[in-house]
């Protein structure tokens, strides 16, 4: 069964085709509305989460589906000491399809090895985020016409931040990219994404503390938000917390058209005053993650068959 699990679960044609799909709903969303009809999705969300359930949620009903689930461990029967392992096996009895949400790394692999029906992860711990990189990818494209040929600084929590992550490994599949990373030393990228992704594809890719001085070579910045919840020290997550806020005075340098991308939720990382800036994408990346998402439910649900 087919399951994504991992952003680089999708070939980079799969992703290319999903994009198109995502772009065909956007301007034909009534061709899509009914092809999930009598068809459920289960959310099972084990962490909090506000945009990927409910757009999740939104995605299956625009498609003529139904949905059911839960939006924390505490109101399913996880609380009382079942496994990730159990649950996606009792889900498949009653779902055509499973996006979950786990604090703990590795967990929708487990449900996906479990379930009879393909999972989607909708986030596991620090690691991955394969959705959001989606609803990324499709922003890029849009706002830049290509997915190829930029420089893209990552700016914030690099350690925890599991969408930045996803994002560099997807980024590796397309051409002439430049990273630029941008976080205090304690929040930096993970070595074994700079080996692993960076360096294995031969990305070129520059570190730094300093926002400013960088932001002038940037065609899309993509802020992230310090993952408190990930911390072991509440000391330490809030000396760090406030390490980057974008105003619009640090934005005086920076291209007319630079992306401006942030997976939200924002905390303090995004002055308000710039959300009306037409260099703010954030709140149209949320709606891209919508289309994107419909265009994946309908892609596994095809191949598993049910659709
Ligand atoms: N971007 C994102 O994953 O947001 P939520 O945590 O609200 O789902």
């Amino acid at each position: 069964m087919r399951s994504v699990i991992d952003i680089l679960d999708l070939s980079k044609t799969e992703i290319d085709e999903l994009i198109a799909v995502a772009e065909d709903i956007i301007k034909n969303p009534a061709k899509y509305s009914e092809k999930c009809r009598g068809k459920k999705l289960a959310t099972l969300f084990f962490e909090p989460s506000t945009r990927t359930r409910l757009s999740f949620e939104s995605a299956m009903y625009e498609l003529g589906g139904n949905v059911i689930g839960f939006s924390s461990a505490q109101t399913s029967s996880a609380s009382k000491g079942e496994s990730v392992a159990d649950t996606a096996k009792v889900i498949s009895c009653y779902a055509d399809i499973i996006a979950m949400r786990h604090p703990k790394e590795g967990a929708p692999y487990v449900a996906s090895k479990n379930a009879s029906i393909p999972v989607i992860n909708a986030g596991d711990g620090g690691h991955n985020h394969p959705t959001q990189t989606l609803a990324d990818l499709l922003t890029i494209k849009r706002e830049k016409g290509t997915l190829n040929g930029y420089t893209i600084g990552f700016c914030g929590d690099l350690k925890f931040g599991r969408t930045v992550h996803s994002l560099i490994s997807a980024l590796s599949r397309y051409e002439n990219i430049n990273v630029v990373l941008i976080s205090p030393d304690e929040l930096k990228l993970p070595d074994y994404i700079k080996k692993g992704v960076l360096d294995k594809n031969g990305m070129p890719y520059t570190e730094t503390t300093d926002l400013e001085s960088v932001i002038p070579t940037l065609d899309v910045l993509y802020m992230t938000r310090v993952q408190g919840e990930r911390f072991f020290s509440e000391e330490e997550y809030l000396r760090l917390r406030d390490s980057y806020i974008l105003t619009p005075e640090k934005l005086e340098n920076a291209k007319s058209d630079l992306a401006i991308l942030h997976p939200l939720p924002r905390v303090n990382e995004i002055s308000v005053k710039i959300d009306n800036d037409k260099r703010a994408c954030y709140f149209k990346q949320v709606l891209n993650g919508k289309y994107m998402r419909m265009a994946l439910i309908l892609k596994l649900l095809k191949e598993a068959g049910s659709i």
